[in-house]
């Protein structure tokens, strides 16, 4: 983890990278554009957009708030809002309940980005001229996912024991500004091709009548909140090792402004990217018009998009890119494996390089559960753990910062950041919109399954 040895970040870009890092990663390159392209391309955009704002921004410094006055892992940071045996006792296991969520969705994001990670060394393969071992890192198989879901795990555990200040603290400042400039040079070129204003259309005019839809709004809520590692206790652990005089507001603004261009910019490329692969020929919507293997379908559209290109470059483009999405999905995977880490290494005498080593283990059996019985388990797990877990940890969170949390604590929080005029507009109203508004949408939308 990026903290200094006292537990604290080492300076402000620190900070920002591995909170940046957390929240850009296989949620945006993989989630955005996925769920886009299943639930009506310019409606889920506005949707999501929308929830951004309205909930995103302000829930992500409701945690990055909860964490730093807490200064601990996320279950004892949320009973110490408590001031009765009752409220610390809730406000522990709402903490307890985002370490089993952040548990879980290491599972399926270790499986995610060991796709990554293969299709990273399949050109190498085709380079070799081993067309069969390039075929059995692209194609989906049992033994292909469970080998990569323990190589992407046991990569986190070996980046996190080895103290990540220097590694990749480092690395994220100068890969992550190439990730985006791969991006934009991706939805460059892939909009110049044939086939791909079909898809801009698709991306950026909204279906109104979509709009309401449930499936929409429930998937959008669970993006929100994924895409910002918010609902996890991850930006929980991250806020308890920040100072207390830095300004959240800024910092908040920053990560996710950052973390939106990312997932609009890979959705610009692969929204566009599908409907030329169509125009090539590729099958990508089933006869009904649904899509097929919505799972895969970034690992079926990127492929081909770097095939168009041809020559060698096509192979170069195709390690370079997906080596740098393994990179992004191991500094939000560092982020989720210290919310469970942190908790062990505070409660009990186990060391921090034996509680990763623990929590990976744990993480690698069920994640290999989830590999044997794919079909059942992939999609309830996500399900489950972004669009049900998250937005009912993160209405807990709010609950608990506007009802319980005494508001001459918060306030008193507040006063602390550099440069803040508690007086100004925006902080008066923040702790209002979070004590009613958040809790109020995040209600009104998942009660959208039951209706
Ligand atoms: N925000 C990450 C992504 O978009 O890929 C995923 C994630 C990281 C979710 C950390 C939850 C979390 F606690």
């Amino acid at each position: 983890m990026s903290a200094q040895a006292d537990g604290h970040f080492s300076s402000r870009i620190g900070f920002i990278m591995a909170a940046a890092g957390s929240a850009v990663g296989v949620g945006n390159i993989w989630g955005f554009p996925t769920q886009a392209a299943t639930h009506g391309g310019g409606a889920f955009l506005l949707v999501y957009v929308l929830l951004i704002v309205l909930l995103g921004y302000p829930m992500l410094m409701a945690e990055l708030m909860v964490g730093r006055h807490g200064q601990t892992n996320p279950a004892d940071a949320m009973s110490k809002l408590g001031h009765s045996a009752k409220t610390k006792n809730i406000g522990k296991v709402i903490g307890f309940i985002s370490i089993i969520t952040a548990t879980l969705i290491c599972t399926f994001y270790s499986i995610l980005s060991g796709w990554f990670i293969s299709f990273a060394i399949a050109p190498v393969a085709q380079i070799a001229n081993k067309p069969e071992i390039a075929n059995w890192l692209t194609d989906f198989s049992v033994s292909r996912n469970f080998v990569f879901t323990l190589v992407f795990i046991a990569l986190v555990i070996l980046v996190i024991r080895q103290g990540v200040q220097q590694g990749i603290e480092r690395w994220s400042k100068r890969l992550m500004p190439m990730l985006l400039l791969m991006l934009v040079g991706g939805a460059v070129y892939i909009l110049s091709q044939p086939g791909a204003i079909e898809g801009l259309k698709v991306l950026l005019v909204p279906d109104f009548s979509m709009v309401f839809h449930t499936d929409v709004l429930v998937g959008a809520l669970g993006q929100t909140f994924f895409s910002l590692s918010v609902g996890t206790g991850a930006m929980m652990v991250y806020g308890a090792y920040l100072h207390k005089q830095e300004n959240l507001s800024k910092l908040t603004a920053f990560v996710t402004l950052t973390d939106t261009m990312v997932a609009f910019l890979a959705a610009l490329m692969i929204i566009p990217a599908m409907y030329v692969a169509q125009h090539n020929g590729v099958q990508i919507f089933a006869e009904d018009g649904s899509l097929l293997n919505s799972d895969t379908l970034v690992f079926s559209v990127l492929p081909a998009l770097f095939d168009s290109i041809g020559g060698v470059s096509q192979y170069i483009l195709a390690i370079v890119f997906f080596v740098l999405m393994t990179i992004a999905g191991l500094t939000s995977a560092m982020s989720i494996v210290e919310v469970p880490t942190s908790y062990i290494v505070e409660k009990t005498s186990v060391t921090r390089s034996k509680a990763t080593l623990m929590v990976g283990a744990v993480i690698a059996v069920i994640a290999s559960v989830i590999v044997f019985n794919f079909s059942s388990l992939f999609g309830l797990i996500i399900t489950l753990t972004t669009e049900r877990a998250q937005p009912l940890i993160a209405l807990g969170i709010a609950i608990f910062m506007g009802w319980v949390w005494h508001r001459n604590e918060l306030l008193a929080e507040i006063a602390q950041q550099d440069g803040v005029n508690q007086n100004s507009l925006f902080w008066r109203i923040w702790p209002v919109y979070v004590k009613f508004v958040c809790p109020f949408l995040i209600v009104v939308i998942i009660m959208q399954l039951f209706s």
